[in-house]
């Protein structure tokens, strides 16, 4: 009953409605309580398998998953930063995103409006590359992304797409672009709350590259409480000058690091932009784990492909991940949201 009303084509063109212009008609708060009460009445035996999961059989998720390390990453006011370059499969990760790059970037595949932005990423690649996957289903990403997020995740199948190879150059622009646009202004994830972006540093990030940016959770709150975002009539994307009349500028942390750094951050928590004035191209590979019950209408909007994207509408769309038969179950869990 509750599948054929959520499948009805009359459910999609309201979602589609109520999502149109980032959640203008009911403002992006309402819509994300919404979305999120809707998708845990639809999902409410996965999401309650994957919480008692985490509750109760956390440290053996992860001890069948692979070794358990000193596991010291802590997300603190939304976010953390890993210089170690320690990190298990991020050479072999950092390695293979080279290969890709040289056979992928540099050139302008239809970034939509965001032209300064793309996701070179197939699922072609996803495949034939192992430290990929290998790397974001490891014990020292997923202990602190649960810890934080109190659930076992899963890696995003649509909007944001849960592994992007991210190019940012500010070539790739039209000439006539005037002023930053889309990411490049201030805003808060709300596809789901919480979820947790992690961010590799491909390549050595510098301030020519656009870093991604953001302000911690605290002051992403102080921001909102004082504009008021997230109400109806608020836009989506703010100006600088906007919120730094309501917060300092020395709260933004830049991720200009060298390659192989990593960040954690809440983009649902923490207002971020990035790609500005990309002189350097900037490559960062950057996972998106979200819960089973999104707090947006991506699930019912844009399900997984049926087949492996491996042309340029790879940018946005994605077939499932890959899942072996010997795969740990937190693996599969993390692969497939359909996975129990
Ligand atoms: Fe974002």
């Amino acid at each position: 009953m509750l599948g054929t009303l959520w499948n009805n084509p009359l459910t999609r063109s309201a979602a589609a409605r109520i999502e149109k212009g980032h959640n203008k008609l009911l403002g992006i708060r309402r819509t994300m309580r919404l979305a999120k009460t809707l998708s845990k009445v639809r999902n409410a035996s996965a999401w309650r398998v994957r919480r008692e999961l985490y509750d109760d059989h956390v440290d053996r998720l992860l001890a069948e998953n692979g070794p358990v390390g000193s596991d010291t990453i802590e997300l603190r006011d939304g976010w953390a930063v890993d210089h170690s370059k320690s990190l298990p499969h991020l050479e072999r990760l950092i390695a293979d995103a080279q290969e890709i790059i040289k056979e992928r970037g540099g050139v302008f595949r239809g970034g939509g409006e965001r032209s300064f932005f793309q996701q070179i990423l197939t699922d072609e690649h996803v495949a034939r590359y192992p430290s990929i996957l290998d790397f974001a289903t490891s014990n020292a990403i997923l202990a602190p992304v649960m810890r934080y997020m109190k659930t076992v995740p899963t890696l995003s199948v649509s909007k944001p797409l849960g592994v992007r190879l991210a190019e940012s150059d500010a070539r790739l622009a039209p000439p006539d672009q005037r002023g930053y646009a889309e990411s490049q202004l201030f805003h808060r994830d709300y596809h789901d709350d919480p979820m947790v972006y992690v961010v590799v540093a491909l390549r050595d990030v510098t301030r020519q590259s656009g870093p991604f940016s953001i302000l911690p959770a605290s002051a992403s709150r102080t921001v909102t409480e004082k504009l008021r975002y997230g109400s109806r009539g608020v836009p989506y994307r703010l100006t600088d000058d906007a919120v730094y009349s309501a917060v300092d500028r020395s709260a933004l942390f830049e991720f200009a690091c060298p390659a192989g750094s990593v960040l954690f951050v809440d983009s649902s928590a923490c207002f971020h932009y990035g790609s500005r004035d990309a002189i350097i191209p900037r490559y960062l590979m950057m996972y998106a784990y979200v819960s089973v019950c999104r707090t947006d209408f991506g699930d019912l909007l844009r399900p997984e492909c049926e087949r492996p994207v491996t042309d340029d509408s790879a940018r946005t769309r994605r077939a499932k991940y890959p899942v072996g038969p010997n795969d740990s179950r937190l693996r599969r869990l993390v692969l497939d949201r359909h996975a129990t």
